[in-house]
């Protein structure tokens, strides 16, 4: 007869309180910016890039502190040079980093409609191999990274705040949504980076009009 010690119900009780307790601690009801130092940022900071065949104010209007940012499906790149896809996009320039722990926090806003979109990046500086460590895409309402695990499943229609954490030393990064930790991988570590945000277009799944808000952007760091 089996003993109570040995019932697979108590070990499933067991696990389940384990398990209980990682969650509460990756969840973390704290500040994800606790113990981090303010960037200074400057409005000259916030470089836009837009398709270069329209006017910048046709793709970006930045009106009582809030940045909008829209793209059409068949819009040019943002130079003549690049064969990239449209994109109308905020590169905080200026504040390239190498080391240390890095943070970008961010109000943002995505319309419903819009999908197919990456809405913010961590890029590696230019010429690396991958042009990036981190991109944040939604597709039909749904924040993901990159276009595979699933971020935040509800994005539309109202503000979010978005906290990303990148510890270069460690080669990990880390997603915050409305304060609680959502996401965590490993990435590839590069020479340098440094971050964008706005709407980038992405290779399935577009909607006509893509669109993103973004408001009280700050940059923190710790070293
Ligand atoms: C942005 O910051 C201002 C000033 O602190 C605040 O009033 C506003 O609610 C913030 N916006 C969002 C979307 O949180």
């Amino acid at each position: 007869m089996a003993s109570l010690s040995s019932s697979p119900w108590l070990h499933l009780l067991l696990l389940l309180v384990a398990m209980g307790g990682t969650f509460a601690a990756a969840g973390g009801s704290g500040n994800p910016t606790a113990g981090f130092q303010k960037v200074q940022l400057a409005d000259g900071d916030f470089q836009v890039q837009s398709p270069y065949n329209v006017p910048e104010s046709q793709r970006f209007q930045y009106r009582n502190g809030v940045r909008t940012f829209w793209v059409h499906r068949n819009d040019k790149p943002f130079n003549t040079v690049t064969h990239t896809n449209p994109r109308s996009e905020v590169k905080l320039r200026g504040h390239d980093y190498s080391s240390g722990v890095w943070q970008f926090e961010g109000y943002g806003y995505v319309p419903s409609g819009t999908s197919g979109v990456s809405v913010m990046q961590i890029h590696n500086e230019e010429g690396a191999a991958h042009s990036t460590v981190l991109m944040l895409h939604v597709y039909d309402g749904v924040l993901r990274f990159y276009s595979g695990a699933a971020i935040e499943p509800d994005i539309y229609d109202r503000w979010f705040r978005l906290n990303v954490m990148h510890d270069v030393g460690a080669s990990t990064v880390a997603v915050y949504v409305d304060g609680e930790r959502k996401f965590s991988t490993s990435v590839t570590p590069s020479e340098s980076y440094y971050f964008k945000f706005g709407v980038y277009m992405q290779h399935h799944d577009q909607s006509s009009c893509m669109e993103s808000r973004w408001t009280n952007v700050t940059l923190y760091t710790k070293h």
